[in-house]
């Protein structure tokens, strides 16, 4: 993170502030046609081209709003390290949410499956990473007010929490929920059937090109983290087809009321808990 960083979350803040007084406790990052949950909580929204310093993407798939609602705020679209814009883009809207009072996160994305076992429309509870990008969001000069140089990430998706989630989402909609390691490249090439092979090898469950240094940042920042992928494709070289975005977004959509349902069941359970 360069120096100014948190001046830029800062100037985000003060935007959001013009527009809503909220206390949000809990966020949720919504990734590649995953916006659907939007349709059933109101709120206020605010586009990012209002939010001083937020990247406004052009993917589609990505709906670039954030809407706050009581204690919940909701952030439609990320920033990926494909778009190549600057590294901390990607991580701001972890640490706005940090510096409006949220407690906890809920990062959702799109995924490819390496795991035979799984099919496209599942979705899977991450339970660890493998930071395949080539770099750390961290990396710079660190402010110790903020989080530690050294943050421990051996339990960045809470694992007390995931396990909780997990068993009210059994009891509530009767969905065994599977729990995966999301290994993220950079893109925006899908990968290789070789990658594919290596990542299986390294312990991969699921591929993407997002989601780990927002994980890092919101653990350097002592949030607790949960996340979701959605499985929209089996990874490159499992099928005998290619990899397409319309796929992405089409088997996002198809998955759309049961995401949903995960997403409310788990907004619930983190606000009952607290
Ligand atoms: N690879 C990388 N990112 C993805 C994929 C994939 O197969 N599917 C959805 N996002």
């Amino acid at each position: 993170m360069k120096e100014n960083f948190f001046e830029r979350v800062e100037k985000a803040v003060d935007a959001i502030r013009l527009v809503s007084s909220c206390q949000p406790k809990t966020g949720l990052v919504l990734g590649s046609g995953l916006s659907s949950i939007l349709h059933t909580i109101d709120g206020v929204d605010i586009p990012y081209s209002e939010i001083d310093g937020m990247h406004v993407g052009k993917i589609s798939g990505h709906a670039g709003v954030m809407r706050i609602h009581d204690d919940l705020c909701v952030f439609a679209g990320r920033t990926h390290f494909y778009e190549g814009t600057d590294e901390d883009d990607i991580v701001l809207t972890i640490a706005i949410m940090k510096s409006l009072g949220v407690k906890q996160v809920i990062l959702t994305n799109a995924a490819g499956a390496v795991n035979r076992g799984y099919v496209p429309g599942d979705i899977i509870m991450l339970k660890d990473h493998i930071n395949y990008m080539g770099y750390n969001p961290l990396k710079g000069a660190n402010d110790d007010n903020y989080g530690p140089r050294f943050p421990d990430v051996s339990d960045a998706y809470d694992r007390r929490l995931r396990m909780k989630i997990k068993a009210g989402i059994l009891e509530k909609l009767g969905y065994e929920l599977q729990e995966g390691v999301y290994m993220a490249f950079n893109g925006p090439s899908y990968e290789t059937p070789a990658e594919i092979r290596m990542a299986g090898i390294l312990g991969a469950d699921l591929v993407g090109m997002s989601t780990v240094p927002e994980v890092i940042v919101a653990n350097y920042l002592d949030l607790n983290v949960v996340g979701f992928s959605c499985v929209t494709n089996m990874a490159a070289g499992i099928l005998d087809k290619p990899l397409s975005h319309a796929e992405v977004i089409k088997t996002g959509k198809e998955v759309e009321v049961k995401l949903c349902a995960i997403l409310l069941t788990t907004i619930d359970f983190l606000q009952d808990m607290r």
